[in-house]
């Protein structure tokens, strides 16, 4: 794919991406999602790095929850300028994280690692999240997984009248078209992500639900090996 191309592909899913929820709807589910995986209940001092935070709403949704030292991190300058409110920004790929060894208590993802391409991407990922991360500091991951329920809303996305009547839907279906590589890829691996995603945290809660995959866990002390490869 020429450079062009792929800016131009890039554009039409940002496009999308800002159709398809607007900042207060987003700030409002990633703060239900960060209180659901008990954010609220930790302490509020924690240094907190948000990896993959496009245009800065998960950042609002800690500051909301009253932490002060947060930072976000996402490969977009153009999604990143968005944001306005008091975190540091940095403009970065999650695969060479630009901090040192345990700079961070916690560590998030609100839908990210999706768009890697896996397994190398992911795994280079799970390891910079690890070594960013303290001892005993704190993983939170929110990615979509495959469910009955995320089937259904495929093939709503499949009809093209249901797409014309219902903005929110054909943003979505947008999305997932320019990013259906990785995205089917993610969906179609469940077993060998939770795996990678479990050599470098003990899982304290581990969810699945209408679509989505929610994981709270604690660095290990050492990354343990990845076993299985496959789905
Ligand atoms: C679906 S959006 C995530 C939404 C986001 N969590 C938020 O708070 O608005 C995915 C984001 O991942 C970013 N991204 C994709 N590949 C990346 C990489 N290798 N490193 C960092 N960010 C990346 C994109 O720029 C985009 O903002």
């Amino acid at each position: 794919m020429t450079a062009a191309k792929l800016q131009a592909t890039i554009s039409a899913w940002e496009a999308a991406y800002r159709r398809f929820e607007t900042p207060a709807q987003e700030q409002a589910k990633f703060l239900r999602r960060l209180k659901s995986l008990g954010a609220h209940r930790f302490n509020r001092g924690l240094a907190v790095l948000e990896l993959f935070c496009g245009r800065g709403n998960g950042l609002v949704a800690w500051e909301r929850l009253g932490f002060t030292n947060v930072s976000g991190l996402d490969i977009s300058a153009e999604l990143l300028s968005e944001y306005r409110g008091p975190a540091r920004t940095v403009v970065g790929d999650a695969r060479r994280l630009p901090f040192r060894d345990g700079s961070f208590d916690v560590v998030a993802v609100q839908g990210g690692l999706h768009h890697l391409q896996l397994m190398d991407d992911l795994s280079l990922t799970a390891g910079e999240m690890w070594r960013v991360l303290r001892p005993g500091g704190k993983l939170l991951v929110v990615e979509p997984w495959r469910t009955p329920f995320l089937d259904f809303v495929h093939a709503a996305c499949e009809r093209s009248w249901l797409r014309a009547i219902w903005p929110k839907l054909d943003a979505l279906a947008t999305m997932i078209d320019h990013e259906r590589e990785t995205y089917e890829d993610w969906l179609g691996r469940p077993q060998a992500i939770l795996d990678v995603l479990r050599s470098i945290v003990v899982p304290q809660v581990l969810r699945v639900a209408r679509g989505k995959m929610m994981l709270l866990g604690v660095r290990r002390e050492a990354r343990s090996n990845v076993t299985r490869q496959a789905a």
